[in-house]
């Protein structure tokens, strides 16, 4: 089930719409807007601003243009990406890319369910573990699009998953195959709040 889902993806993935190779010393000069939130070299130090460094250039290049287009919401970036082209975007998403992302701590009391969740899913629920396609230490698949989560910060983590939960107004940009939806929809509060702060000190 796992492996049909992630050759799914990868298809998908090779057949989808092919974006411009970005120029990493071009993006860090376009990025500088982003810094206030997202820290200069992407590291943000607030927790509901995600971490960038060091994230997958196929996937950032694709939320960006889902942010710029209102196919995913955030608020906080309205009009921050209107003016800027598609180069502009893969430049960006190339500098964010070539940065070293720091790593964060779990949480002692929840990194045990964490953990299992993670790795081995619950076969129970028919959830998949999350590593088939964050892989083991949670840096994901940059080719694939599969996005690096290890060391994000939880709160951001855990506000994706239960956005992903949602059945309205959330994040459901994650394609028709509905991936991270269905999956999010198996968890609890208790299966997020563990795997999301497990997340933050995985590397
Ligand atoms: C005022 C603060 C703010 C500024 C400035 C800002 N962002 Fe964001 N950005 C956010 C927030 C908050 C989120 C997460 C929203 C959510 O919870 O889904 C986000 C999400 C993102 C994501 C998705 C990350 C992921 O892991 O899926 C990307 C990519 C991104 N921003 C890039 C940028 C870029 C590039 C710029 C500069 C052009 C920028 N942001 C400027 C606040 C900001
Ligand atoms: C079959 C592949 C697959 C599996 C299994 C999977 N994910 Fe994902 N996940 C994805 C893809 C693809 C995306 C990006 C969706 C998009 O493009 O917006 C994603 C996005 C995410 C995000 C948002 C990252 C960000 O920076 O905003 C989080 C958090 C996440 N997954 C957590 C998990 C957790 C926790 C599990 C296990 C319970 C899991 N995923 C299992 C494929 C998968």
């Amino acid at each position: 089930m796992n492996k049909l889902i992630v050759s799914l993806l990868l298809t998908l993935g090779i057949s989808g719409v092919a974006h411009a190779a970005g120029d990493a010393a071009a993006g860090q000069a376009k990025a500088a807007v982003c810094g206030a939130c997202h820290g200069p070299d992407g590291n943000s130090a607030a927790p509901n601003f995600p971490k960038l460094a060091g994230q997958g250039e196929r996937y950032l290049t694709k939320q960006l243009h889902d942010i710029k287009s209102g196919k995913r919401t955030v608020l906080e970036m309205t009009g921050l990406l209107t003016n800027l082209s598609d180069q502009d975007l893969s430049d960006i998403a190339a500098y964010f890319a070539s940065q070293k992302g720091s790593i964060g701590a779990a949480d002692q009391k929840l990194v045990a369910r964490g953990e299992k969740l993670f790795r081995g899913g619950d076969l129970d629920k028919g959830l998949p573990a999350c590593t088939g396609c964050h892989s083991p230490n949670g840096a994901g698949n940059a080719a694939a699009g599969f996005p690096h989560l290890g060391g994000q910060h939880a709160q951001y983590v855990a506000k994706q998953l239960t956005d992903f939960r949602k059945e309205e107004g959330g994040r459901a940009n994650d394609g028709d195959a509905m991936t991270m939806r269905t999956i999010a929809r198996k968890l609890s509060d208790e299966d997020i709040a563990a795997v999301a702060s497990y997340i933050q000190g995985l590397h």
